[in-house]
């Protein structure tokens, strides 16, 4: 039982910056063949990298064209996309749109990936799907909609592990608490923005809200690129239908 992916071929969505970008980095250093996905490819990045908008049937259809082309088939798939543009101003400032979008990006672009890539993936195939601690501490001044969204997610990916398991894939959950990527910098502008505070306010209001972080720093996305890693490698061959928290000790129950 070692770590390395060589001979492995992935998907990587929200491959382009943050956690994902973090991700794909990690997965070739481990030896695999990375395809990496989002609506862009950020100057400077070089590799496999198919640009689509996995929110539209058409961007996941170019992706999974993209990946038959390629591979033929899948052994590691990494839902690494997700995350929330809804305004603030709580529960009530949330229109259909908003919940939409919410469950367009964080829930049904993993179940369509899943739904076109999963019946192609062999035995000894790996699945992780990003969710967040969110799905358990729900905030409720910009993101109940993404919270409802990832608390899917984790429920979907549980059944989806079972499922799987007697064909030998692995299907487990990922659920960050703050990370420091350019996204949640964006949130806690968007937070600042509606309550009227500067943002390392914002940042102080914002893991208060979740109860401080014990640790008392965000994780870096090389840190949960280092458990995504663990996760699709053979060393957690025994590891399905689990969720794996990275947050600095933030979710204050067991
Ligand atoms: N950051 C946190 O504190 C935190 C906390 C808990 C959980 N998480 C979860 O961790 C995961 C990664 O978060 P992150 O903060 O690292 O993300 P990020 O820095 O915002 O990166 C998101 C990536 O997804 C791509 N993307 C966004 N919308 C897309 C779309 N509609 N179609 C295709 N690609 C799209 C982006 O590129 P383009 O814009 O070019 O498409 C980018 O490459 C997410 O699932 C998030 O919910 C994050």
């Amino acid at each position: 039982m070692n770590d390395s992916l060589e001979g492995r071929r992935a998907l990587v969505t929200g491959g382009g910056r943050g956690t994902g970008a973090a991700v794909v980095a990690r997965l070739r250093a481990a030896g695999a063949t990375v395809l990496a996905t989002a609506r862009s490819r950020p100057d400077g990045t070089d590799g496999p990298f198919v640009t689509a908008d996995v929110t539209q049937a058409g961007g996941v259809d170019t992706i999974v064209r993209e990946v038959r082309e390629r591979f033929g088939a899948l052994d590691v798939l990494v839902h690494t996309v997700g995350g929330s543009s809804a305004p603030g101003g709580g529960f009530a400032a949330l229109t259909d749109r908003h919940w939409r979008d919410e469950l367009d990006l964080n829930l049904l672009a993993a179940v369509r990936l899943d739904r076109a890539l999963l019946p192609d993936m062999a035995a000894g195939g790996a699945v992780v799907h990003v969710s967040s601690i969110q799905r358990r501490l729900p905030l409720f001044e910009a993101t109940l909609g993404y919270a409802a969204a990832k608390a899917a997610l984790t429920t979907y990916s549980k059944g989806l592990a079972k499922e799987l398991a007697p064909r030998g894939v692995r299907v487990n959950v990922v659920s960050p608490g703050a990370i420091r990527t350019s996204a949640a910098d964006a949130l806690v502008a968007r937070l600042a923005a509606a309550e009227g505070l500067g943002e390392p306010a914002a940042w102080e209001r914002l893991t208060a809200s979740l109860g401080g972080i014990p640790l008392g720093r965000p994780a870096l996305p090389e840190e949960v690129a280092e458990l995504v890693a663990f996760l699709v490698s053979g060393r957690a061959s025994a590891i399905t239908g689990a969720e794996h928290t990275i947050d600095g000790g933030t979710v204050p129950t067991v």
